[in-house]
């Protein structure tokens, strides 16, 4: 599916070759206001004439050119006459390609470098004036000499060949990261590129985006039935609220309260979707049966198998209540459809995300999947344009098992009930502080210890809670928020007294990595 702007074919392909900034690449086309899409560096010409690039940007890449089995282009993208832009292994590919020479450098450039405009481009159009600019470099292998027919455009101390295009052709090519922060004027390049030397107006909005996906998604169901599977975060309420308006009541939500969601959690959801948008909801309590199936459970892998099966078992049996159902309803994001096509290889994993309200497989269904070709920050926009409320778009992460994986150890109504009102509180003063927002995940982690404490003239024996708040960007890596003392003191005070069976609170200061943002 997809639902680029129907007014016009304005599109850009980025040929990623494994960089650890493709993903920018293609958020800062998007920015742009330009529909682009990232696939992998070999895809076949047939693929890429079909796709009809306006332009074509070729990615960095850990790999070096000269090696036999380096990561290759298909050779006909050059002749297509499309613009083309190299970025580091692009560059040095291009070059390679047409006829010029390469090197292995012994040393690595990394790291900030002064580009210097050796002469007026188009690249360089708004900044050409300021000869000098800090750009970001990251390369092994170096250009030694230019085919015949292409120049130097801008140099840098250690680049001679920085930038470069050809006077034949729509190639440029440039040795550092434009799509980086660090590169100072690296977006206005990228633009001009975009905009200027392919002719891409700016026009994805994501206005223009939902009522393409809505007419789409209306062509893809016609008077199919669907099933969505709500968790109450934020791409799930975006892609139900979106298919809605495109299907009405042919659309199904299911929620499934697994009892291990925070307070209030449940009455929210329905008050949104069934009392608020109108959305047929079929909303379930199956709070005994998950909690019975993780009775003597308290190894957080296997909590995760044992939630993220029944979760599956729970929502097949209320989908089956529906009666005939074509198609399932889910929020992948673009960063999710790269991971799955991406050259580079799978980390290990650490745990075992994703798995509660995945995919059933067995169910057969055709997919809906309107936000596939989004990032998170669209996703916001397009709940923005669809009128969600703020509370809902700007939530925090939730992972899937919930307060499950939030006990450490078992996970029994004993230790959930003061962990969700400890939550509660916490989540309370970091809005009220004005924090929210400025931190990634705020969570409390429930401790299975006991410690001595004294309340009135009594001795206390009883539980610890932990409050970790974090800032990140994509929880990849992650630091412990400078939450101010005085907002911790009141969490900490509030939680102590009223929460029966908590006597102490600590604040967790770990980053990632080393320590990982859950605690399990
Ligand atoms: P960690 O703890 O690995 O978490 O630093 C990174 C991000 O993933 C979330 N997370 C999960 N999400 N199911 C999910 O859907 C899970 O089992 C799970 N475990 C961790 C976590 O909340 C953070 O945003």
């Amino acid at each position: 599916m997809t639902s680029r702007p129907a007014a016009s074919d304005s599109r850009i392909l980025i040929l990623d070759f494994g960089a650890q900034y493709s993903q920018l690449i293609a958020r800062r086309v998007r920015e742009g206001q330009v529909y682009c899409e990232l696939h992998p560096g070999d895809m076949p010409l047939t693929e890429i004439e079909a796709f009809a690039p306006s332009g074509i940007i070729l990615s960095g890449g850990p790999s070096s050119v000269l090696d036999h089995d380096a990561p290759d282009v298909d050779e006909g993208v050059l002749g297509l006459g499309v613009p083309i832009l190299g970025i580091c292994y692009g560059l040095q590919l291009l070059v390679l390609r047409l006829g010029g020479r390469i090197e292995s450098a012994d040393d690595r450039e990394y790291g900030r470098a002064t580009l210097k405009i050796e002469r007026d481009d188009p690249l360089f159009a708004g900044f050409a004036g300021d000869s000098e600019q800090v750009v970001w470099m990251s390369h092994g292998d170096r250009v030694l000499a230019l085919p015949e027919g292409m120049s130097v455009i801008a140099s840098s101390g250690g680049s001679p060949f920085a930038a470069v295009r050809s006077d034949r052709a729509p190639i440029w090519g440039v040795q550092f990261h434009p799509e980086v922060v660090h590169t100072e004027s690296g977006t206005q390049m990228l633009e001009n590129f975009v905009h200027s030397i392919c002719g891409c107006p700016r026009e994805w909005t994501m206005a223009s985006f939902a009522d393409d996906a809505i007419a789409t998604i209306k062509n893809q169901v016609g008077e199919g039935r669907a099933v969505c599977g709500l968790s109450g975060g934020v791409d799930s309420s975006v892609a139900a609220t979106l298919v809605h308006r495109a299907i009405g009541d042919q659309l199904t939500c299911i929620f499934v309260d697994h009892g291990m969601m925070r307070k209030n959690e449940r009455h929210e959801v329905e008050a949104l979707f069934r009392e608020a948008l109108g959305v047929q909801l079929i909303s379930i309590d199956a709070s005994d049966r998950f909690l019975n199936a993780l009775d003597g459970v308290s190894e957080p892998e296997k909590k995760r198998k044992v939630i993220g099966n029944l979760f599956i078992e729970v929502f097949e049996e209320e989908a089956a209540k529906i009666g005939d159902v074509d198609f399932l309803v889910q929020g992948t994001l673009y960063p999710d459809v790269i991971e799955s096509v991406s050259v580079k290889g799978k980390s290990v994993t650490i745990k075992t995300h994703h798995n509660v309200g995945g995919l059933p497989e067995d169910m057969r269904l055709a997919l809906v999947e309107p936000l596939r070709e989004l990032f998170k920050d669209e996703v916001r926009a397009v709940g923005r344009e669809l009128g969600l409320p703020a509370h809902v778009l700007g939530r925090h992460p939730f992972p899937g098992p919930g307060l499950g994986i939030r006990i450490l150890g078992e996970v029994t109504r004993d230790r959930l009930g003061p962990l969700r009102e400890a939550d509660a509180i916490m989540i309370e003063e970091i809005r009220a502080a004005g924090l929210y927002d400025e931190i990634w995940q705020a969570l409390t982690v429930f401790l299975p210890v006991e410690s001595v404490g004294v309340m009135g003239d009594e001795r206390t024996y009883e539980n610890v809670v932990a409050l970790r708040c974090v800032t990140s960007t994509d929880a990849m890596t992650a630091d412990f928020a400078r939450v101010p003392y005085d907002v911790l003191a009141r969490i900490s005070n509030r939680i102590i007294n009223e929460v029966a069976g908590i006597n102490r609170v600590v604040y967790d200061i770990s980053s990632k990595p080393p320590a990982t943002i859950e605690w399990e």
